[in-house]
């Protein structure tokens, strides 16, 4: 826990020398449309919210601590995925499993950060699981900013994206259930979102974290709008026909391939995956 403990503190020096010279020069430049990210997009902490080491080790947030060998295994499927997104200038990725509980918020945080300490790319981590929204809970993000004022009309996108104190690493979050969530993600209000995030920033990997995708019908309503999807296999959450179903369902969708989680180590030699 210290190792994560000192790398937080790392990244949240980092953070505040980066945030400094955008600051400066923001002032010097015209300032940003207020109904985009672009401030927080360019590192201008908005909503600096710093991340606690204790509490996202118990949630199984690994790749923050360079010593985790986890961690390793979150960079190998970042750089596979990064790989195969940038063959098809792909940037944005939907992470969805069969069933619920195989583990897709953890894998989604986890790629999201990895993708972030990548030299050359940043992240934004999207909760669209607006059933059981959990990135917030788990990253330990005080109740503040979220997705539900921006769907509601009642905040702005910009003012919603939280920076977490690690650079390059940005939240959208969602806090509440929303009602009709289908609905919401086939909207078109959903639509301009995704694409004004995705237009901000060229170099912007989106990592967006989906509820399951046989369950209900959330994931084919966003799906439209995203460029791939990477589907979380909870070992012993899903059964054969679930991950038949999820084949199905993604079968005109850009699959980028499968994630088996919560594999015993001691029965996989090398491999938390
Ligand atoms: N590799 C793993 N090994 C053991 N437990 C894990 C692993 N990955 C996730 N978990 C645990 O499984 C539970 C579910 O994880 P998570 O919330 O990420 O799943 P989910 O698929 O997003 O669930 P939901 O369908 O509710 O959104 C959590 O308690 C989490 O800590
Ligand atoms: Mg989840």
């Amino acid at each position: 826990m210290e190792r994560i403990k000192l790398a937080i503190e790392r990244a949240r020096q980092l953070t505040l020398t980066q945030h400094d010279s955008v600051v400066s020069a923001a002032v010097r430049s015209a300032p940003p449309e207020p109904d985009t990210p672009a401030a927080a997009d360019r590192g201008v902490a908005v909503n600096l919210l710093p991340l606690d080491a204790g509490h996202l080790e118990r949630h199984r947030v690994v790749t923050l601590d360079q010593g985790n060998p986890l961690r390793q295994s979150f960079d190998l499927l970042r750089t596979q995925v990064l790989q195969k997104m940038q063959e098809h200038g792909w940037r944005t990725i939907a992470v969805t499993s069969p069933s619920m509980q195989s583990g897709k918020t953890v894998v989604a945080i986890n790629l999201a950060l990895s993708i972030a300490h990548h030299p050359s790319r940043t992240a934004l981590l999207v909760d669209f699981d607006l059933r059981r929204p959990r990135v917030a809970s788990c990253l330990g993000l005080p109740d503040e900013h979220s997705l539900n004022e921006v769907l509601d009309g009642k905040a702005e996108l910009g003012s919603a994206i939280v920076h977490a104190g690690i650079p390059g690493f940005q939240v959208l979050p969602t806090r509440r259930k929303m009602p009709g969530a289908a609905e919401v993600l086939a909207s078109e209000r959903v639509g301009r979102i995704i694409s004004t995030l995705r237009d901000d920033n060229p170099e912007r990997i989106i990592v967006f974290d989906l509820p399951p995708v046989t369950a209900v019908d959330d994931v084919i309503a966003v799906l439209p709008h995203m460029d791939c999807v990477l589907l979380i296999v909870g070992s012993g959450s899903s059964t054969k026909r679930e991950i038949e179903a999820s084949r199905r369902h993604l079968a005109r969708f850009n699959l980028l391939g499968f994630v088996v989680n919560k594999v015993n180590q001691r029965t996989a030699r090398n491999a938390y995956y």
